[in-house]
């Protein structure tokens, strides 16, 4: 038995921690280890992993409580393109309905619901409408009507259809833990089923904890049944992830030719809920305090499998919900945080002002514009950690400690994370300040991503982040791929070209790699990918290796960026014994050299070098 928590060994830090269960069993499970990376694969293997996401989930999400009709849509994205602001994705909520009935459209705000996705559809974005289970009791209907003559819906105790309020009134929920009813929920997502839905539509899950107004703790009781006849209070935290798996199967099933992912939003979620879709972190506000829970929150999340996970920018509640709106400033530092976690959604409630990102001044959206930028230049880094996510278990977003487990100063930091392995976040998130104190773990040196400055690992360091800055350092030892082009969204980078940026450690190698594959659809899976892993040592770049066969990549390099090294006097690439001698500039101040258009294939079928001399 262990000894009395005040009498541990000297040295040893104990932690206790109590269980309690409202029913049935706790099922233990201990993950022996002993990296954190082995954890999170011991944890994916019984939980499952995130499959890949469409590439475009990794942009930039537009939402609102609520985009009020065909028009309001068209002049929001139309801000977008006119603007040069990259997105991806426009999201209608509850109120696009006629009146909270899900699969259907307010006929006079939305007269043309097709026409309006495919002309979204046109410049490469995306929709996502709302579907809660919360299902109004109304016999004209059709959704509720057949769930209702095929007995479909949870029960009271008494096995009468349970009654509760939510936002269409008095409602009926459906019981998803029953594998008929997922069944039957998947088919409301065929295109004849859910009138005015097409391919590019997909889809929020919301409100299923399940939230019931006028329940106790604002759900339902617990003695209400399932239709297996099993009490609530066994299967409460399991509703959302049956809800959300229903509605991912329905977003396969409509699409037979398998070009297509699911992409679908959950607000509830359980152990295991990664293996369907995305997960946000649900009603915060606009206040400072809450952008900084923002970090520990997703780090949390991903630590628990669920790494497709974000928190809504700028606050949810704003007015509405007693706090006032974001100031340019609170926004723009909201921005740059979210634009370095894995789900990136502007999201806000219906008493608020717009804040969409040109409703501040000129000077704000500029500066959006840079943020959003900034991710979009990542995204195939993203997408790359999102290959390993679903081969690995590994989260994107990652707590410092996952990277440096040796250093214990990490252990406790939240404040800080790291977007994959590569890149150290320090978002700002307070008022008014013009600096702030970054802690660089391990023995690598850190490079700014900006200016190039150099700092040495184990040191705290209090860096310069006035309003346009967010601090963002590559870590010594990494290669980051980088697309340079600013694009309005994913869909039109699929051919640009990359720059790597090499970021040599201590002992001036380097090593990264890119995942390149159709973007959508479930070819990967069949080999039809490239995954090309980037070394430098020695003063040269070469591509190791390549994994995937059939996916025929023509993404060309355009340019390579060296942090931290000395001028050379040549720089040559080689390619099937050929020679070609690369032009170069070097900034002496910030010790960055770049190598101009190697115009080799990122993953090439004959490998190539480039040997600086
Ligand atoms: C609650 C959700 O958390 C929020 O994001 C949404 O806007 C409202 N419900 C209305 O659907």
């Amino acid at each position: 038995s262990p000894p009395p928590r005040d009498q541990g060994e000297a040295g040893v830090q104990e932690a206790t921690s109590y269980w309690m269960s409202e029913s049935g069993v706790v099922d233990l499970m201990v993950l022996p280890g002993p990296s954190p990376a082995h954890i999170f694969r011991q944890y994916a293997a019984l939980t499952g992993v995130t499959p890949l996401p469409p590439k475009f989930a990794l942009g930039y999400h537009q939402c609102r409580w609520n985009y009020n009709d065909e028009a309001d849509v068209r002049y929001v994205h139309g801000q977008f393109e006119a603007l040069d602001i990259p997105y991806d994705v426009l999201w209608l909520d509850i109120e696009h309905t006629d009146g909270k009935r899900y699969f259907t459209w307010d006929s006079f705000k939305f007269p043309e619901p097709k026409k309006m996705q495919e002309e979204l559809a046109a410049t490469g974005r995306k929709m996502v409408t709302i579907v809660d289970p919360h299902i109004k009791k109304d016999s004209n209907y059709k959704v509720y009507q057949e769930a209702h003559e095929k007995e479909l819906f949870i029960k009271t105790k008494d096995g009468n259809e349970l009654d509760g309020w939510c936002w269409p009134g008095s409602s009926a929920y459906l019981d998803f833990t029953s594998a008929e009813v997922r069944d039957w929920w998947a088919g409301r997502f065929a295109y004849d089923k859910y009138e005015g839905s097409t391919p590019s539509l997909y889809t929020w899950n919301d409100m299923n904890e399940p939230s019931v107004f006028n329940g106790p703790e604002v759900s339902m009781n617990k003695d209400a049944k399932s239709l297996a006849g099993v009490e609530h209070r066994e299967w409460h935290n399991l509703y959302g992830m049956y809800m959300q798996q229903a509605t991912a199967e329905g977003l396969l099933k409509r699409n037979p030719e398998q070009d297509k992912r699911p992409f679908v939003l959950s607000r509830s979620f359980y152990a295991g809920s990664q293996r369907w879709g995305a997960i946000w972190t649900g009603d915060n506000a606009c206040k400072w305090d809450h952008l900084e829970a923002s970090v520990p929150m997703l780090l949390t999340l991903g630590l628990c499998g669920i790494t497709f996970s974000g928190a809504d920018v700028g606050g949810f509640l704003g007015k509405g919900g007693g706090y006032g709106d974001p100031t340019a400033e609170l926004f723009t530092r909201w921005f740059q945080a979210g634009a370095y976690t894995p789900f990136f959604r502007g999201h806000a409630h219906h008493d608020s002002k717009r804040r969409e990102p040109w409703t501040f001044d000129d000077e704000t959206t500029a500066r959006l514009r840079e943020i959003g930028k900034q991710r979009y230049q990542l995204l195939s880094y993203w997408y790359t950690l999102f290959y390993f996510a679903e081969t690995t278990g590994m989260p994107t977003m990652r707590p410092l400690w996952v990277e440096f487990p040796t250093d214990p100063k990490t252990f406790d930091m939240d404040h800080e994370f790291m977007s994959g392995g590569a890149l150290l976040v320090r978002p700002v998130t307070s008022p008014l300040a013009t600096s702030a104190t970054v802690y660089f773990p391990g023995t690598c040196p850190w490079y700014d991503i900006v200016d190039g400055t150099q700092y040495m690992g184990s040191s705290e360091a209090t860096v310069s982040a006035p309003i346009d800055k967010v601090p963002v350092y590559q870590r010594g030892g990494t290669i980051v791929p980088r697309q340079m082009r600013l694009r309005r969204s994913s869909a039109l980078m699929g051919a640009d070209p990359y720059t790597l940026v090499i970021a040599p450690g201590a002992n001036g190698t380097a090593e990264g790699s890119l995942y390149l594959d159709a973007g959508d659809g479930f070819s990967y899976k069949k080999g039809e990918y490239q995954l090309a892993t980037y070394k430098y040592a020695d003063g040269v770049l070469s591509v190791s290796k390549v994994a995937g066969t059939t996916f025929a990549a023509t993404n060309l390099l355009e340019r390579v960026e060296l942090l931290g090294v000395k001028p050379p006097t040549f720089a040559v690439l080689k390619q099937a014994g050929v020679e070609k001698s690369l032009s170069f500039l070097y900034n002496e101040a910030s010790k960055r050299l770049v190598l101009r258009k190697p115009a080799v294939l990122m993953a090439p079928a004959v490998d190539w070098t480039i040997t600086l001399l």
